[in-house]
């Protein structure tokens, strides 16, 4: 009997009208069948800061991670500022790498990011990865979502309207879930 995949997806960008959102919406709408997902809203999550942390971890990230863990696998999509990771989500990665529950800890987690430039947020997504070795996320390398010219693959109220970026994401979530039920039945 094979089991439901529950994934849980976010975003570094806490933009309205983030691209990134919207492609993790678009996400929720392709998955494979037995899978299910969970959009995390970052925006409550309070700057790291060590001294916040030994007073006692806030709530808020204590039920982040509680949510990480009870999840099978992670979708990120994210922006790319400056070349690199937007700090809320480099926050709640550094938030989740913290304490003895490691809730990341083997995930497997697929990466897209989406930009309107021509690359697509590539560079950003090979910063994240050499985040994710000290994580121990077990990141797909394939296939690989850059979300080039963003502006143009989302119409105004978010909808994705570009079928090259629909069947790369549903190749993504269908690569993500093979690999995630690879490893639990190794497990
Ligand atoms: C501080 C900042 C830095 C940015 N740097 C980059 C960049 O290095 N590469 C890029 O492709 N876009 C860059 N952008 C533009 C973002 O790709 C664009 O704002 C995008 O819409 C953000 O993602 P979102 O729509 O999910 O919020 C930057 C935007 C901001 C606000």
């Amino acid at each position: 009997m094979t089991t439901k995949i529950k994934i849980i997806g976010f975003t570094g960008s806490l933009r309205v009208k983030s691209y990134n959102m919207a492609a993790l919406r678009a996400a929720a709408e392709l998955l494979p069948n037995g899978s299910t997902m969970e959009i995390v809203d970052l925006a409550p999550i309070p700057f790291f800061n060590e001294d916040v942390e030994a007073e006692g971890v806030p709530q808020v990230v204590v039920d982040f991670k509680e949510k990480l863990a009870t999840a099978n696998a992670i979708l990120i999509a994210t922006p790319e500022y400056n070349y690199s990771i937007p700090p809320v989500l480099k926050n709640a990665l550094d938030w989740a790498s913290r304490g003895t529950n490691l809730p990341l800890s083997g995930k497997p987690l697929a990466i897209m990011s989406a930009s309107p430039g021509m690359l697509g947020g590539a560079r950003v997504q090979y910063h994240l990865r050499q985040v994710c070795v000290r994580l121990d996320l077990q990141v797909l390398n394939n296939p690989e979502v850059f979300i080039t010219g963003a502006n143009t693959k989302f119409d105004r109220d978010g909808t994705l309207i570009d079928d090259f970026t629909r069947i790369s994401i549903t190749k993504l979530l269908i690569a993500l879930v093979n690999k995630t039920q690879e490893q639990n039945k190794t497990n």
